[in-house]
């Protein structure tokens, strides 16, 4: 074998880094966004019989609010946000969730001020640096909606009913709704301390992370998937034995009204929630079909929030649900059965020199409203026939051959293999051939 010292070659090797997507996020291909579309139909449907209106706000908002509203010490702020710095030295973080997007934009383009009770829901992907895996990604998408304006439990339960809805009618069958009430903040407090005197003299036997909550956010000791953590909790005083009477009365209300229409659930006095900003009734459904990130959403009501971040007192409630994970759950249960994406209609150029003519039909057809389309690569027959079947174009039409010369076009439905002649002009004989 020679070989070529490269010093002696005018050979330039070029490597091309190829640059991949950011760990954690995904791209969503347009093989799967039939289901994605279907989503989001299906729950504009739900939340607009409901009367909820639809809000965007950005996708960054100024770190500040972030840190204020969802709180300092919880995992979500002190470990997962994507914070950064523009160029005028803004501190700028990229959502990770929306309740705190949308209470901003309510307090600030005042639309309490414009109706009493506000009913909102949104789509949107969000930030959060978590470690990937199944049903986690660092962008991820979520619908939610926020109701700003009344302090009814009938609004707590109105978005368990929404939630349950939605992932009902996207056939899911393994749901457990789980609902808790945290009370209101006093209760709270005096609660956290009779915690602290339980756990005092077994601090030492409890997990790292959980040592540290026991000093910063001693409630999420109930959400330790660790053993040892988990022995301590079971005996621990629960929060829902010390609630208000306002709070026991307004969680009776939730628990009737979700009785009244057919929504099983359970409650779950160990349901804290990793954010700060919740009072009174807090829920999750989770999913037995998608491992161990089973929350399909998670929400509560949140009575101090618009105080806390500047604006006039005004109770509200919402949630949000993970699209990813809702998406999962429907694979792993088969649950969405959607029709093969299609098109009406095919044109299939049959001689060469007539590339403007197809192009003019084509556009004739899509004036019409008719989903159509023909080659653009120059391809025999038979390939464009190939590209119809790929398509599953439900008719064909051929241009070219003598009946184009005498001004008519061969239409052949592809399921039953029927072929008919029409007029080239008669565009509306067309779209009845192919509307029938
Ligand atoms: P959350 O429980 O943090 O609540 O998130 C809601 C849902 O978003 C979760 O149940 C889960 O399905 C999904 N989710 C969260 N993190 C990820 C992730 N890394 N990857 C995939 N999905 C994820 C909130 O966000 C509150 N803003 C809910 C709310 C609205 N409370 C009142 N109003």
């Amino acid at each position: 074998m020679v070989t070529v010292p490269l010093s002696v070659t005018n050979i330039h090797i070029k490597i091309i880094l190829m640059i991949k997507a950011i760990t954690g996020t995904k791209d969503i291909l347009p093989a799967e966004i039939s289901k994605w579309q279907y989503l989001e139909n299906l729950l504009r449907n739900i939340f607009e019989n409901f009367n909820y209106r639809e809000i965007r706000t950005p996708v960054f908002e100024e770190t500040a609010l972030f840190a204020r509203s969802i709180g300092e010490e919880t995992d979500i702020v002190s470990k997962e946000m994507y914070t950064f710095k523009d160029r005028s030295e803004t501190s700028i973080t990229l959502r990770p969730e929306n309740t705190a997007g949308v209470v901003r934009a309510f307090i600030e383009q005042s639309l309490g001020a414009q109706q009493p009770l506000n009913k909102l829901y949104y789509i949107g992907a969000m930030f959060r640096q978590e470690r990937p895996q199944a049903g986690r990604l660092r962008q991820f998408h979520q619908f939610g909606a926020e109701a700003l304006g009344s302090t009814s439990p009938l609004l707590d339960a109105e978005m368990i009913q929404i939630a349950y809805y939605i992932l009902k009618n996207l056939g899911l069958r393994n749901l457990v709704v789980k609902i808790n009430s945290l009370g209101i903040p006093e209760v709270r407090e005096n609660y956290k301390n009779v915690l602290r005197d339980y756990l005092k003299d077994k601090k030492d036997k409890l997990s790292e992370d959980s040592r540290k909550r026991f000093d910063t956010n001693i409630l999420r000791i109930f959400d330790s998937k660790i053993e040892v953590d988990q022995q301590i909790m079971k005996d621990a005083p629960l929060l829902i034995d010390y609630l208000d009477e306002q709070s026991k009365n307004d969680f009776d209300v939730v628990k009737s009204y979700l009785t009244k229409v057919d929504i099983p659930f359970e409650v779950d006095p160990a349901l804290v929630r990793g954010l700060d900003y919740y009072t009174k009734t807090t829920f999750e459904i989770v999913s037995g079909s998608v491992g161990s990130q089973s929350a399909l959403c998670g929400g509560g009501r949140y009575d101090l929030l618009v105080e806390e971040l500047g604006g006039k007192p005004t109770p509200g409630v919402g949630f949000a649900a993970g699209m990813e994970r809702i998406l999962l759950a429907c694979e792993n249960e088969k649950s969405l059965q959607l029709p093969e994406d299609s098109i009406d209609v095919y044109l299939v150029r049959i001689e060469n020199g007539l590339e403007l003519d197809v192009a003019e039909i084509a556009s004739k057809l899509r004036r019409e409203d008719l989903q159509c389309d023909y080659d653009y690569l120059n391809r025999s027959v038979k390939a464009q026939m190939r590209e119809a079947n790929k398509y599953n174009a439900k008719f064909v039409v051929f241009v070219g051959g003598d009946e184009y010369k005498r001004g008519e076009l061969s239409v052949k439905n592809l399921s039953n293999g029927d072929q008919q002649l029409i007029k080239f002009d008669d565009t509306a004989a067309l779209k009845q051939l192919i509307n029938n």
